[in-house]
């Protein structure tokens, strides 16, 4: 019986696999048998993130940004013209901002994180459906946030942004609903990272870094998420075993929404 949870042979294009949580997905899908088009804007860090996937992979490395939309075009091109399909598509490139009250945001601090978060993961979706579409077959995963389920204070912008990634992801699924693409998110709570690092400083800029246990006092799990437990959640997504998820926002975060 094939084991459908395993991804041998499918084509995984992965935005913002430079990052911490793009990294372990890329890492995590190869390891269950995809192929690997790995998508950033920081091209030396791409090659790092590449360099010790399995050979089975057959990583390529795509320097682009994903708010431009003829590099995405680009990517999108590049992934057929090497593998010929794009089975699983991970929407996860995304930016924090900067970290202030909404009556010290700037217009164009603002304009940048939507640009990224919101048109981003868009062009991302406008040009990786109609592959999916004519193969009639495909996952895409975009990456939200809880910020994108409850407020957040001091990244409003990115709290709104993740608010429209499950709107797109929501209505893209629909829009999807008679096919056998599917069309999900996940939403990370705080993962031990540098964007969670960078918005705890943010909100309290010049004082010491704030402890462990003062961060995780309201996480339910009392410890912050690792991105292999959010990758753990996209390599699901991605493949059989999650046949009849479409339209889902997944939470990880150790229970941190659940009251
Ligand atoms: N770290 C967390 O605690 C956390 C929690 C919830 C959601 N998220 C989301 O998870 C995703 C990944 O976050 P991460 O923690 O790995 O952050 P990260 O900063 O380590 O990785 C993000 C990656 O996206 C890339 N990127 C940014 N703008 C880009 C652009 N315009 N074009 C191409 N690439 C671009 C960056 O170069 C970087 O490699 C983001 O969407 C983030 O909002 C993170």
């Amino acid at each position: 019986m094939p084991d459908r949870i395993r991804l041998d042979g499918k084509v995984a294009v992965v935005t913002g696999a430079a990052g911490v949580i793009g990294t372990a997905t890329i890492r995590l899908l190869a390891e269950r048998g995809a192929r690997v088009v790995a998508v950033d804007r920081r091209e030396l860090d791409l090659q790092g993130a590449i360099k010790d996937l399995p050979a089975a992979a057959q990583a390529l490395a795509v320097t682009a940004d994903v708010t431009d939309e003829n590099e995405v075009a680009e990517y999108v091109r590049a992934a057929v013209d090497k593998f010929g399909a794009i089975d699983v598509f991970y929407n996860n490139a995304g930016i924090e901002g900067d970290v202030a009250p909404i009556t010290r945001y700037s217009l164009e601090a603002f304009r940048r994180v939507l640009d990224v978060n919101v048109v981003g993961v868009f062009l991302g979706l406008k040009h990786v459906l109609p592959v999916m579409l004519k193969q009639n077959k495909g996952s895409i995963i975009n990456t939200a946030s809880i910020a994108g389920l409850i407020g957040s204070p001091e990244v409003a912008v990115y709290s709104a942004s993740k608010h429209a990634v499950i709107g797109l992801t929501k209505s893209a699924a629909l829009e999807c609903s008679t096919t056998n693409v599917r069309v999900n998110c996940v939403c990370p709570g705080l993962i031990d990272s540098r964007m969670l690092s960078a918005i705890i400083q943010g909100r309290n800029p010049g004082n010491a870094p704030t402890p462990n246990d003062k961060i995780v006092e309201r996480i339910p799990a009392r410890r912050l998420g690792q991105a292999s437990e959010v990758a753990s959640i996209v390599a699901f997504l991605a493949s059989d075993e999650a046949s009849y998820v479409s339209g889902s926002a997944y939470t990880v975060d150790g229970g941190r929404t659940a009251s």
